[in-house]
This record gives structure tokens, sequence and C-alpha cells, in this order.
């Protein structure tokens, strides 16, 4: 059985992406929907927040079916980060289970790529954005070295399809599709 309060977190998203008239709008109302999401961490099915000892898990959770966006459950077993990456898209992420680490870079004129500022802690019950037009390149890792932290992030695309970079400490971009940990959506 869905989660009930998954399923109206879908519900009311989906009702802000119909109405919304533009990412600014989605990012502000979806902020304060994922917000109330995730100030109770009482339904997410565990396995959707099952860690995998190589490396970080992303579990589908819904898609709009018209893929104008997708929520998904981010799962960091302990110590693991993700490499330095954009999402050409926006993006929401709101912590559920344990802290994350982010750590957000800008790109210079000459592709170099530059930390702004140092790493900020995102702790169970907090939310922040990425998008081409407030900061979209980040690394994220669990703050946590002894279990797992869990995230809800929403993104407006089928965030598994979408082509996108990771970057090297050079600043080079290499192609990224990222995908979904096998499993069926939470919510069809
Ligand atoms: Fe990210």
């Amino acid at each position: 059985m869905t989660a009930p309060r998954f399923a109206a977190f879908a519900a009311d998203f989906q009702t802000l992406v119909d109405g919304a008239v533009d990412e600014a709008a989605i990012l502000s109302a979806g902020a304060a929907l994922l917000r109330d999401l995730v100030a109770k961490d009482d339904w997410l099915p565990e396995a959707y927040a099952a860690p995998d000892l190589a490396r970080y898990r992303q579990y589908l959770l819904y898609r709009d079916p018209p893929s104008r966006f997708s929520i998904v459950s981010f799962v960091w077993g302990p110590g693991q980060a993700t490499p330095v990456h954009d999402h050409r898209v926006w993006g929401l992420v709101g912590v559920l289970r344990g802290a994350e680490l982010v750590q957000r870079y800008r790109r210079d004129d000459s592709g170099g790529l530059h930390a702004t500022g140092p790493a900020v802690r995102l702790a169970a019950g907090e939310v922040d954005a990425v998008s081409p037009r407030v900061g979209d390149i980040h690394s994220v890792a669990n703050a946590h070295d002894d279990r797992a932290s869990v995230s809800i992030h929403v993104y407006g695309a089928d965030i598994g399809a979408v082509e996108r970079a990771t970057y090297n400490n050079a600043g080079q971009p290499k192609r990224f599709v990222s995908g979904y940990a096998p499993l069926e959506p939470l919510l069809p």
C-alpha cells in the first residue's frame, strides 16, 4: 500500500505543476510541500531506503505521466558521496533521514570549476534547490560515516533519463545518465 502522505504529496505537486507560471513559482511552492513531506520520517517503505554497499542509490518513487517531474529517494550508505554533477532541470532536495553535505560549484568562462563557499550541511527536515538558474553544479555526501542518509528529490523531468554531466577535478564534463535502481515506482 502506498503511504497516504506520499500519495497526497504527489497529487499536490501535480496540481502545482499544472498551474505554475514559471520555475521560480514551482521552486518556492514546491519547497513548502517538500518541507511538509520530510518533516516526518514515517512514510517511506524500507525497500526505497535500502543502501547499497558499493554506491549511492536512486529509487524512482513517482513519475508524472508526461514526465514534467519525477520524485526519487536518494540513499547514501555510510560515507558515500556523488561525483560533482549537474542536473539541467530544476530540482528540490529534502533530507528525510540523517544529514548531507552539499558542496556547490560554479563554472567560469573558461570552463573551470570553482567551489562557491564551504560545504553546507543539510539536516533532516531541510530543503535545498538546484537549477541552471539558481546554481546547478554540486556534489553531495552523506554527513555520517556510520549510518545511511536518505533524501527525497523532485526534478523537472524524468531525471533518470536526462542527459547531463559529471565533472572531474579539471572541470571537464563527462556524459552521465543516472537511471534508477531496479524497483517499481512506489506510486504507479
Ligand atoms: Fe544533485
